[in-house]
């Protein structure tokens, strides 16, 4: 798949056929995403992938702070990727400072160019994926054994996509993105 049209057919994909996706296809996707950029390329991106339903079902019943958007498109997925940091390295300095005035936020940068790389490899396989942020990080905490020296950034669901095509939401234009110098 040509890189353009991987970044503009990529869309949010929230719904899922039955197909499941292996660990197999997970780890591709993965070792793809190995591949952003990070702080110093210190890699503290981590996946951890539940597939086993009870505990799926459990994050999208207990872990959406209400936002049932979010319980149903967990609850459709074949896998839920929950995205961490290891803390205290992106953006900081070897005696524990900050390297620069924007604090500890390249952890989140981090994850972030991860993620979408993350999505972008997976859409390149044929799998649809979608970012989210609304969810009960502390509650995530007692389903799984999250690494005392990590932090969630985001949530990934991932599935093989029950509609195909998805017209992408309204994209602003270049001129009102770009300025020149
Ligand atoms: C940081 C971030 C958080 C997001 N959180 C959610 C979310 O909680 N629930 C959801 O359904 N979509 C979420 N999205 C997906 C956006 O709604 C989606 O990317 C946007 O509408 C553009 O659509 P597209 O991805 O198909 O281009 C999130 C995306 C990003 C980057």
């Amino acid at each position: 798949m040509k890189i353009e049209t991987c970044i503009m057919e990529r869309r949010s994909v929230r719904k899922y056929s039955e197909k499941d996706v292996s660990e197999e296809v997970i780890n591709e996707v993965i070792s793809l995403a190995r591949y952003a950029p990070s702080w110093k390329n210190t890699q503290v991106v981590r996946y951890h992938v539940i597939k086993t339903p009870q505990i799926k079902a459990d994050i999208a019943n207990h872990c959406v702070l209400d936002f049932e958007f979010n319980a149903k498109t967990i609850t459709r997925c074949k896998a839920l990727v929950v995205v961490t940091v290891i803390k205290n390295v992106s953006g900081y300095e070897k005696n524990g400072d900050f390297s620069t005035s924007k604090g500890d936020r390249w952890e989140t940068f981090d994850a972030g160019i991860a993620s979408q790389t993350f999505c972008l490899a997976a859409h390149s396989k044929g799998l649809g994926s979608v970012i989210l942020g609304i969810f009960d990080e502390e509650k995530i905490c007692q389903y799984i054994q999250i690494p005392e020296n990590e932090q969630i950034a985001a949530l990934i669901t991932i599935g093989y996509p029950l509609e195909e095509g998805k017209v992408a939401p309204p994209r602003k234009t270049v001129e009102e993105l770009v300025t020149y110098y």
